[in-house]
């Protein structure tokens, strides 16, 4: 039976750890749904509709991939989705603790759904979206950790809110 999996995130912005996360789990699962969520309360810098644009721009050439937005529980979109596994990252045994609470949750809620951790490329087990910004908000150079289309908006948003 073909496996669908879910990747959900806040994706605020992508960045290269992400996308490398998405492309090996493109590669072991035979659908993989990008899930964007929606958090307006948490005062994101990029609109739902932004991340969920910048992900497609992404992962154009991965054919088993789409994206999505969505809120609530995640494991009911899981299902509405078809998918059978979670797909999270672990860059560092700090992830481990939050990323162990909720899958745990999330087995309570759902048990035919299995969470799977991958490990990122070396290089980018240290990126997260929200150092990302602190960095560049502060003119500091991130090229190489964001997708070039990311790095484009980013340098937009910024100047924008500048003015
Ligand atoms: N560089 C990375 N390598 C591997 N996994 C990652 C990386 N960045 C994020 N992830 C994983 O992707 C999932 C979604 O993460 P999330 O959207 O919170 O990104 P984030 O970079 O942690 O953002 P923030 O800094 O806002 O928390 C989580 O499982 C997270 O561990
Ligand atoms: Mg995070």
């Amino acid at each position: 039976m073909p496996v669908r999996a879910l990747y959900p995130g806040t994706f605020d912005p992508p960045t290269n750890g992400h996308v490398d996360l998405v492309q090996r789990g493109s590669r072991i699962f035979d659908h993989l749904t990008v899930a964007v969520l929606n958090n307006p309360g948490k005062n994101p810098l990029f609109s739902v509709a932004e991340r969920v644009e910048m992900l497609q721009e992404c992962t154009r050439t991965l054919t088993n991939v789409s994206v999505a937005m969505f809120d609530g529980l995640m494991v009911e979109f899981a299902r509405k989705q078809g998918a059978t596994a979670v797909l999270r990252g672990i860059r560092a045994i700090s992830d481990y603790e939050y990323e162990f609470q909720m899958a745990l949750m999330n087995r309570r809620l759902a048990p035919e759904i299995e969470t799977v951790f991958l490990q990122p490329a070396g290089r980018y087990s240290f990126v997260s979206s929200r150092m990302i910004k602190e960095v560049f908000s502060f003119g500091g150079d991130v090229t190489g950790l964001l997708p070039p289309n990311v790095l484009k908006r980013l340098r937009g948003r910024m100047k924008a809110e500048k003015q």
